[in-house]
C-alpha cells in the first residue's frame, strides 16, 4: 500500500511527463503553468488510494486519476476568469488570465478539458469516459447554479460543484481496479462523505458556504462528523483501508 505522499509523487510525475497534443503549440505553456501550479492533488491521490484499497494496482489508475486532475484544473483556470470569479491569484501565485491573457486562459481550460477525456477514452474500462463526463457536467451545473446565484440549497450546490468530482474520485478508482457494479455500492457512500468533509473544510477556510449559513464551529463540527461517518463506511468494508482513513484525516485536519 502506497501512503498518500508517496501516491501524491505518482500523481505530480504523471503530470509533470503528460504528453500534450503536437497541434497545440506554444499553448502548451500556459497548460503547463496550470498543471504544475502546486495543488493538493486530493481527486488523484484518493482515485489511486481506493483502486489499490479495492485490490488494483496504482498503474491501473493512473490514467483516470490524471484526467480527473486535468478536468480540475481546467475548472480552476474558467473559474478565475473575470467573467466567473475573476480572481487574480490561485495556488499562491498569479491565476493563468493574469500570467497569460484572458483569451490564452479560456483555451488553455478547453484544451486541457479535450486532454482529459483524450486520456480518459484510453482507459481500458469505458466505464471510465463515462463518468468522468457525468461528473464533469455535474460540476459544471454546480458553477452554473453558483455564478447565477440560484436559489438553491446548499448543499444541492456542494453536490455538483464539488461533490461530483470527488465522487468520482472514488467511481474512477472503483472502476480502474475492476470492482463490479453490484459491489461498488458502499464505497461509493464514502465518497458522497467525503465531498461534504471537503466542503465543510473548505468552507471554515473561506469563511463562506457552511460556515456563513452554521458559523465557523458548526461548519467544523459537519466536518468532524462527517469524517466520522466516512471512516465508518470504510470499517464496513472488506479491504485494507488505511491509507484512505489517513485521507480522511488529513482532510479533516487540511489548513490550505
Ligand atoms: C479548489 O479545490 C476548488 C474547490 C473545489 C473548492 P482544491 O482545494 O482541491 O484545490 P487545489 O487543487 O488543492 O488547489
Ligand atoms: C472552484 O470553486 C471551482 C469549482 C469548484 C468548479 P470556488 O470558486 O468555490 O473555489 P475557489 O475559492 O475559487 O478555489
Ligand atoms: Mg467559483
Ligand atoms: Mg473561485
Amino acid at each position: 500500500m502506497q501512503a498518500p505522499d508517496e501516491l501524491r509523487e505518482v500523481v505530480e510525475t504523471s503530470l509533470a511527463e503528460l504528453e500534450l497534443d503536437g497541434s497545440l503549440g506554444a499553448l502548451t505553456e500556459p497548460m503547463r503553468y496550470a498543471l504544475a501550479g502546486g495543488g493538493k492533488r486530493i481527486r488523484p491521490v484518493l482515485c489511486l488510494a481506493v483502486c489499490e484499497a479495492a485490490g488494483g494496482r496504482v498503474e491501473d489508475a493512473l490514467r483516470a486519476a490524471t484526467a480527473l486532475e486535468l478536468v480540475h484544473t481546467f475548472s480552476l483556470v474558467h473559474d478565475d476568469l473575470p467573467a466567473l470569479d475573476d480572481d487574480d491569484e490561485r495556488r499562491g501565485r498569479p491565476s493563468l488570465h493574469v500570467a497569460f491573457g484572458e483569451a490564452v486562459a479560456l483555451l488553455a481550460g478547453d484544451a486541457l478539458l479535450t486532454e482529459a477525456f483524450g486520456l480518459a477514452a484510453r482507459c481500458e474500462r469505458p466505464e471510465i469516459a463515462r463518468e468522468l463526463a457525468r461528473a464533469t457536467l455535474g460540476m459544471i451545473g454546480g458553477q452554473h447554479l453558483d455564478v447565477t446565484g440560484a436559489d438553491v440549497p446548499l448543499d444541492a450546490l456542494h453536490r455538483l460543484k464539488t461533490g461530483r468530482l470527488l465522487a468520482a474520485a472514488v467511481g474512477l478508482g472503483l472502476w480502474s481496479a475492476g470492482v463490479p457494479e453490484p459491489q461498488q455500492e458502499p464505497w461509493r457512500t464514502f465518497g458522497e462523505e467525503l465531498g461534504v468533509l471537503f466542503q465543510a473544510i473548505d468552507d471554515v477556510l473561506d469563511g463562506d458556504g457552511y460556515a456563513a449559513e452554521l458559523g465557523a464551529d458548526g461548519a467544523r463540527r459537519l466536518a468532524l462528523d462527517t469524517a466520522g461517518r466516512a471512516r465508518e463506511r470504510l470499517q464496513g468494508l472488506d479491504a485494507d483501508t488505511t491509507v484512505l482513513e489517513e485521507l480522511v484525516d488529513g482532510l479533516a485536519v487540511r489548513t490550505v
